[in-house]
């Protein structure tokens, strides 16, 4: 039986991360409409069909439609997952200038349609292209936004909660910044279960620092060593989306570290990156501004500046 349409979701780029974001969804009843897109028609007819041989599987019943831009006229979020993605040895910023020509099709085809919604980026470079796409779009900031360091901080909660063995949902803690090589831990507010990271180590001889240093980097690098393994990483972030989309369809007011558009917060201004913020149904509502010490505004600073070098050329 066909469910009555109250929230729409289109996924542009139906490759392992629009494919893995979307069974993140159906798995977890998110939407109820849910309409692929991809440039390649066979790749995006083929997922329909194995994603809805699974929906009687599935906790809820969600309409997954192959679609094509036009359709996005009514969605209430479009998910873009298109884009060239990291080869062995490559960064994130390698990818800029292919996949801007990519977004600004995409963009240019998605407001033709008429849409009126939220954008959620996935693709990388995440922050530079979720600027792109308000830049392109002329949509309000707050309904730009980009994946930024939501999975960083989920790397580094699930690897603190392993180190302190305590369950990462306990742990409150940030990766913010460009979700990159340059992003930084904010270890001046982070606590376990209410207690001060900071104060556990000093408190506690088993727990040190370096351990610390040495969980970040392994956040950090991540992807790299992923990349390596299996090709791609796609689990991770697709679970990340799909955590984003529940708070805007849910109107959660939750606060998530996405790719925001900073407009004095943290000193910076006209750059996209990872800030914890408050989302709801109408999306960014508004950014959370961490007290952070002197030397984790200067990293900031520097990983704003690495993105502020990309951007310059390209949008001045
Ligand atoms: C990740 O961090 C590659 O950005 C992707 O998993």
């Amino acid at each position: 039986m066909k469910k009555e349409k109250i929230s729409s979701v289109a996924v542009i780029g139906t490759g392992y991360v629009g494919s893995s974001y979307a069974f993140a969804l159906m798995n977890q009843g998110i939407v109820d409409e849910l309409i692929l897109i991809d440039v390649n028609k066979e790749k995006a007819i083929g997922e329909v069909m194995d994603l809805n041989h699974g929906k009687v599987f599935s906790p809820d019943s969600t309409n997954i439609l192959f679609g094509e831009y036009k359709d996005c006229a009514d969605v209430d979020i479009v998910v873009i997952c298109a884009g060239a993605n990291q080869k062995p040895g490559e960064t994130r910023l390698d990818l800029v200038d292919k996949n801007l020509i990519i977004f600004k099709t995409i963009v240019e085809n998605v407001m033709a349609s008429g849409f009126n919604g939220i954008f959620l980026v996935a693709t990388n470079p995440v922050d530079i292209l979720t600027y792109a796409t308000w830049h392109y779009s002329g949509l309000p900031k707050g309904r730009v936004i980009g994946s930024g360091t939501i999975l960083d901080t989920a790397r580094f909660r699930y690897l603190i909660g392993d180190y302190f063995k305590i369950a990462p949902k306990n742990v409150h803690a940030y990766i913010i910044g460009e979700h990159g090589d340059s992003e930084l831990p904010v270890y001046s507010s982070a606590d376990v279960g209410g207690i001060p990271i900071l104060k556990m180590i000093e408190r506690q001889e088993q727990y040190k620092k370096e351990d610390l240093d040495e969980i970040f980097i392994n956040v950090r690098d991540a992807a790299y060593k992923i990349i390596e393994g299996k090709g791609a990483t796609y689990y991770g972030i697709a679970m990340g989306l799909a955590r984003i989309t529940k708070a805007i369809l849910n109107n959660e007011n939750s606060v998530l570290t996405v790719s925001a558009h900073l407009d004095g917060q943290y000193s910076e201004k006209n750059v996209y990156m990872g800030v914890p913020a408050i989302i709801n149904r109408s999306g960014i509502r508004e950014i959370v501004e961490l007290e952070l010490n002197e030397e984790e505004q200067q990293k900031f600073q520097h990983s704003a500046d690495v993105l502020k070098a990309i951007l310059a050329p390209r949008f001045e």
